[in-house]
């Protein structure tokens, strides 16, 4: 088992009386896999995928990753992107990524023979010596990923990290992720608001309930990766994305109804 969630809740504010984001979350999630996590905003996704990351303390439950229990971030074991790709102005593309690597105490060389590696796998070798100004939003995402992967990790968390692109760029990202995953046996955690994403690129996808933050549902999509374009058009992907919108219909109108009040009879 890679990651182990167990009976984690967790209230913001102070003395714990805060807003309730999360209640009774338990999952497993194995090595290699890919999951997504999908739901109505503010169901407390990101708290979640914070809280398996070592960045916030759960009010209640633990976490375990690779059978040891986290008690803070562990940059060695589990990586992050972001949806700002959060990359130094003033660095090129590929001291960008040794920047990332010298934090980790990485030498000099293999920094460098790192980080060439991660850009080719995301395919900017070409930009290696651009700035981050230069290169497009999409090309950005590549490069933060990149940095991500040059840290060799066993678990890569993805915070909505395609949310700034436009659809077709993140369709085709989404196809590079998916070969990447065929290569590297990474465990990795995805939060999405795409339900084609989430099909497309998830062993399996965990549907949240509106705030506080439940397991409404665990689906799975049972198909190899990396992913096959047709399978995108395929009568099964449309069943596992229509499957998606009917969960998660009555869990976005139970948040519009709490935060946005007014805004639908
Ligand atoms: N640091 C914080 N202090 C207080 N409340 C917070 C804090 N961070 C998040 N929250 C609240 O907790 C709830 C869950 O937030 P979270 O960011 O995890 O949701 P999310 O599912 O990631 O939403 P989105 O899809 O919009 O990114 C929200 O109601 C949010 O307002
Ligand atoms: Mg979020």
């Amino acid at each position: 088992m890679m990651i182990e969630v167990e009976g984690v809740q967790h209230r913001f504010g102070a003395k714990g009386e805060g807003l309730l984001a999360l209640d009774r979350i338990d999952m497993q999630i194995q090595v290699g896999e890919m999951v997504s996590f999908i739901g109505p905003s503010g169901c407390g996704k990101s708290t979640l995928l914070n809280i398996i990351g070592g960045m916030t303390e759960p009010s209640e439950g633990q976490v375990s990753v690779a059978g040891s229990k986290i008690q803070g971030p562990l940059p060695r074991k589990i990586s992050y992107v972001f949806q700002e790709s959060a990359l130094l102005p003033w660095a090129t593309v590929l001291d960008n990524i040794k920047v990332g690597l010298e934090f980790q105490g990485v030498d000099h060389q293999m920094r460098e023979e790192r980080a060439v590696k991660a850009l080719t796998s995301v395919g900017l070798m070409k930009f290696a010596h651009a700035y981050p100004q230069q290169l497009s939003g999409g090309m950005r995402q590549r490069v933060a990923l990149a940095r991500a992967l040059s840290l060799e990790t066993e678990v890569l968390l993805m915070d909505e990290p395609f949310a700034a692109l436009d659809e077709q760029t993140r369709m085709v990202f989404g196809e590079d992720l998916s070969r990447l995953l065929a290569r590297e046996r990474k465990t990795i955690v995805l939060v999405t608001h795409s339900l084609a994403e989430a099909v497309f690129l998830s062993d399996r996808i965990f549907v949240f309930t509106s705030r506080p933050g439940r397991i409404k549902a665990v689906l799975d999509v049972n198909e190899t990766h990396p992913r096959d374009p047709a399978f995108m058009v395929s009568e099964r992907f449309a069943t596992l994305r229509n499957k998606l919108y009917e969960l998660l219909r009555e869990e976005v109108l139970a948040t519009m109804r709490e935060d946005m009040p007014g805004l639908r009879p």
